[in-house]
This record gives C-alpha cells, sequence and structure tokens, in this order.
C-alpha cells in the first residue's frame, strides 16, 4: 500500500505539454512558465532567435542555424506548492513523430492558439493524437496585445474543427493597444494588464466584482460597458467549466492573455494546478498499472543523442508510471528480461541535467543508454509486462541510402539501426535487393540522418531517389497466409530496423491492390513497439 507521503509525492506533480502551431507561440509560454516556477530568474534564456541565445536543449549546429528546437526536452519546476513536468514537444512539423510519442508521456496538455489567427493546420493534427487517450486540454489564447478575431468567435471554431466544448474561465477587454486585461469568471475579479511588463512576475492589480465602478476606473467606461454586455452573452452561449467533462477530453478551459506580456500565464497554471489530472496509470499487455502501485514502473518514449556536446552518450526519457526511483535501484528491463541497476539516472531541472536521487510516478527521468534501450521499453519492478499505445507511424517520405566509401557498409547498417531504434527515422531493408531505404515522416529527418551519420559513425552517405510512396506493417493470424504472401509479394516486402516484416509499395494504388488480392494480410499504419 502507498503510503500517505509517497500519496503526497505523486499527487503533486502535474505533468504536461503543449501542443500549438509553429510561431503560436509555445517557446515563450515555456518562458514564463518557467519564470513563475522561479527556475529562471528572467525570462528570455530558453529561446532567442535574434539575440542568437539558444535553448540549452539546442544540441545541433543544424539546429542553431535554422533556429528550430528540433529536440524534445523535459523542465522541472516548482509552482505553488505542486510540482511541474513540462514536457517539450519540437514545433517543427518534420518532428511529429517524436511529438506524438510525447504526448504519450503526458497527462494533459496546453493548447496554445494565436488569437489573430485561430486554429491552425499542426494543431488540428495535434488535437487529434490527443484524442487517442482523450487526455485533458487546458486553452491558452494568445497575443491578446495585438489584434485579435472576435474572441466568441474563436471559440466557435474550437469547437467545430476541433470538436471539443468550450468553457472560458477569462474573458478579454479589449485587444492590441487597447488591451486593459482579464475577468475572471469563476473568481468574479478582473486583473488588470500592464505593458513592457514581460520579463518580470507582475504585481496583480485586481478589481473584485463585475459591476463595481473601480472597474469603469480602471478600463474606461466604455469597455466595461462592453465586457459586461459581452459576458451575458458568453455565458448564455458557452459552457460552464465541468471538471468531469475537462478529465475526459472533452471540455477545455479557456484563458486569454500575452505570453510576451507575461499576462495569464499564471491564470492558467493556477487551472492546470487545480484540474489537471495527477500522475495517471497507463495499459499493459495484462492490464492497467495505476500510479500509485507501490513498484516501479515506466516506458521509453524518446531516445536523444548528444543533448550535451560535453556528454557524448545517449539518452533514454523514461516515464515513471509508477512508484519511485531510488539511486542504485534494480529495475527490470523487461523486453530483454534482465534486471539492471541504475546508479545515474538524469533529471532535468527547468533544462540542466543534474544527477537524481528520486524520482515519483509522473516525473521523466534520463537513463543513459549504451544501446540496450529502445523506444517503448518497458521498465519494471522485476514483473516483464510491457506497457502499449507507443506508436511508430508509416513514413510518408522514402529515399535509397548510399555510402560514398562502399566499404563502411557495416558502419552504415549500424547506424541505420540504431537511429531507427531512437526513432530518428525508419529504416527498410528489401527482401528482394540490398538497398537500404529510410523512411521519414518529415522531410528534415532525412538531414538529421545524414549528419549524425558523418558525426556520430564517420559514414559519409547521400540519397538517391527510390520508387516508394508508402510503407505498412504487415500481420495475419495465420502463419500460414504470412508465409504464402511473403513468398508471393516478396518484390515488395521489407524488414524495418526491429525485423518487422513491411510492405512497400511504389504508388497508393499498387498498395489498395495488394490489400485487395490479400484479405488475410493486415496492413498497418501504425506499429507499436
Ligand atoms: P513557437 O515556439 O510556438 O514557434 O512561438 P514563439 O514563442 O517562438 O513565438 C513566435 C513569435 O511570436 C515570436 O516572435 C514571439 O516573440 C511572438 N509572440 C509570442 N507570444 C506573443 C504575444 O503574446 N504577443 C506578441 N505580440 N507576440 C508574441 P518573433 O519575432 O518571430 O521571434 P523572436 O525573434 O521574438 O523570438
Amino acid at each position: 500500500m502507498a503510503t500517505a507521503n509517497f500519496s503526497s509525492e505523486i499527487n503533486k506533480r502535474r505533468t504536461f505539454a503543449i501542443i500549438s502551431h509553429p510561431d503560436a507561440g509555445k517557446t515563450t509560454i515555456t518562458e514564463k512558465v518557467l519564470l513563475f516556477g522561479r527556475a529562471l530568474q528572467k525570462a528570455g534564456t530558453v529561446k532567442g532567435k535574434k539575440s542568437g541565445q539558444h535553448a540549452k536543449s539546442d544540441w545541433m549546429e543544424m539546429e542553431k542555424e535554422r533556429g528550430i528546437s528540433v529536440t524534445t526536452s523535459v523542465m522541472q519546476f516548482p509552482y505553488s506548492d505542486h510540482l511541474v513536468n513540462l514536457l517539450d514537444t519540437p514545433g517543427h512539423e518534420d518532428f511529429s513523430e517524436d511529438t506524438y510519442r510525447t504526448l504519450t508521456a503526458v497527462d494533459s496538455c496546453l493548447m496554445v492558439i494565436d488569437a489573430a489567427k485561430g486554429v491552425e493546420d499542426r494543431t488540428r493534427k495535434l488535437m487529434e493524437v490527443t484524442r487517442l487517450r482523450d487526455t485533458p486540454i487546458i486553452t491558452f489564447m494568445n497575443k491578446l496585445d495585438r489584434d485579435i478575431r472576435d474572441p466568441m468567435e474563436l471559440l466557435d471554431e474550437v469547437e467545430t474543427e476541433l470538436n471539443i466544448a468550450c468553457a472560458p474561465v477569462s474573458w478579454p477587454i479589449g485587444c492590441g493597444k487597447e488591451f486593459k486585461g482579464v475577468y475572471h469568471l469563476l473568481r468574479d475579479e478582473t486583473i488588470l494588464y500592464k505593458t513592457g511588463q514581460g520579463h518580470t512576475i507582475q504585481e496583480v492589480r485586481s478589481v473584485k466584482g463585475i459591476d463595481n465602478p473601480e472597474l469603469d476606473e480602471a478600463v474606461g467606461s466604455a469597455l466595461a460597458e462592453q465586457l459586461r454586455e459581452e459576458l451575458e452573452l458568453v455565458v448564455g452561449a458557452s459552457h460552464e467549466f465541468d471538471l468531469e467533462l475537462f478529465l475526459a477530453g472533452e471540455l477545455t478551459p479557456v484563458f486569454f492573455g500575452t505570453a510576451l506580456g507575461n499576462f495569464g500565464v499564471d491564470h492558467m497554471l493556477d487551472g492546470l494546478i487545480q484540474w489537471a489530472p495527477a500522475p495517471q496509470g497507463r495499459e499493459t499487455e495484462e492490464g492497467k498499472v495505476e500510479a500509485d502501485s507501490a513498484g516501479f514502473s515506466g516506458f521509453v518514449f524518446k531516445i536523444q543523442a548528444n543533448m550535451d556536446p560535453k556528454h557524448r552518450d545517449r539518452i533514454a526519457f523514461c516515464r515513471i508510471v509508477s512508484g519511485k526511483y531510488e539511486k542504485g535501484m534494480k529495475m527490470r528491463h523487461s523486453r530483454i528480461g534482465k534486471d539492471v541497476r541504475i546508479s545515474d539516472a538524469v533529471t532535468f531541472l527547468a533544462g540542466d541535467r543534474e544527477l537524481l536521487e528520486e524520482a515519483y510516478a509522473g516525473d521523466i527521468i534520463g537513463l543513459h543508454n549504451h544501446g540496450t534501450i529502445r523506444i517503448g521499453d518497458t521498465f519494471t519492478w522485476g514483473d516483464n509486462f510491457r506497457f502499449t499505445g507507443i506508436p511508430n507511424f508509416a513514413p510518408e517520405l522514402f529515399k535509397r541510402i548510399r555510402l560514398k566509401d562502399p566499404l563502411k557498409q557495416k558502419q552504415l547498417l549500424k547506424g541505420l539501426i540504431q537511429l531507427s531504434e531512437e526513432g530518428a527515422v525508419q529504416v527498410f531493408r528489401p527482401l528482394a535487393n540490398n538497398d537500404l531505404i529510410v523512411g521519414a515522416v518529415g522531410v528534415l529527418q532525412f538531414d538529421v540522418v545524414v549528419a549524425r551519420l558523418k558525426a556520430e559513425y564517420n559514414v559519409d552517405a547521400l540519397y538517391e531517389h527510390v520508387n516508394v510512396s508508402t510503407a505498412r506493417w504487415v500481420y495475419s493470424d495465420s502463419d500460414k497466409k504470412l508465409d504464402e504472401f511473403r513468398r508471393k509479394a516478396e518484390q515488395n516486402l521489407a524488414l524495418d530496423g526491429g525485423d518487422n516484416l513491411a510492405y512497400i509499395a511504389p504508388t497508393m494504388v499498387n498498395l489498395q491492390l495488394a490489400q485487395e488480392r490479400y484479405p488475410d494480410i493486415q496492413f498497418k499504419h501504425t506499429r507499436e513497439h
């Protein structure tokens, strides 16, 4: 049974990620959130595209050149008696696979929307992924210091396009140069905005009560009147906050503010602490493991190389599902059925790697990986179960990779297999010839692979066109049918980095025909690790 201390450690944790379209303000919000966590004295050190400062998580020159964050990093900070884990997801759509898998490791998400633009593509896609697990979503409408779209229209758009009910928790008073602050519907309080305070935690100035004449003085009577009128409409036309619906992923509380002006971010954080779920259990092949089970368990959702050029090792990011990590403890590496002693897991206090004494369910720990850990691996207190639901997505882009120096074939294959175990790319080896085909979800992955093959494996490689446009992992309930399929379709079959059989098709039509011709074979778009 869990002790009181153990339960309170777990209950005070909140593990979340930010989902948004590029440029909506994810990085800026991350900075401000860390500022509130007092993790950074002064916001502005996560990323500064113009100033030439870069996030501590930036790890490759290429990333710096392009000014995008390729990596997923993890930040832990205290906020109001709680411990918050924020998992940063790569914003660039080329890294969507990593992003998807990161979303399996959180218990809630913050959706950031540029209020001048509304719902954008990438947000739509990411919301689909959060739907797979009904992850609770908090919404932040950003950039109120600019001219934005009609707030009511924004809520409508979220409701219809993302199919989630909106419950405004704060409501904006003006926008752009006229932005005066927000009215907090649950606190019946107006919080006033002051410009030029983005780098600090502002002193809160507020007016209690919607009919308070001080409100008219503070924001001007025209805007105060407009607010009162809008509120009547809003209350009638939108939903009230409902905790149960929020936890079921059916309703999102909506906050308005400006990340750049550091206004409203704290309202959102207060909501996160109050409503977002404490660490949740996860499904295994044999049933669910709850977060307050005493034994340690966790799964690897991300493997990353060279996070810090000073440490040239690979780190496996493990989400603790249950129990507690203690330095020097033994864990069962479930896939290989062996116990390993871990004395050097790292944590990620606001981006710095620190050696860790203990960690609890909901936390992310970094395990040093010397080649034995793959994405999707489970670590347990001693049983051999495995967590489910950490997907690989069928790539959409393919290239043949070729060596400049043919003598390095072995190195190339080793590099590609390791990179595919990290989830950086997928590799396919056709049954019918000696080609090596690299498959990616986003085009930037190809460049990363060549750069890393050179830097880490001393292999010079280049790409050639290959006539493959899609891939599916193939399965069958009948070994006989699968064997037959293997013989007949050999020209289109390949093994991936983990030796799983895949059908690689030159065209979508070819794939469709194969599906019709072999009804006993399942063609899957995702593969679980
Ligand atoms: P991302 O990580 O989601 O891609 O977005 P990021 O935070 O980098 O923000 C994208 C741009 O939007 C940045 O400007 C940032 O300063 C700006 N921004 C973020 N929040 C707000 C806000 O509340 N109000 C306004 N007016 N702008 C905001 P940039 O010029 O593209 O980049 P930078 O050089 O300032 O970093």
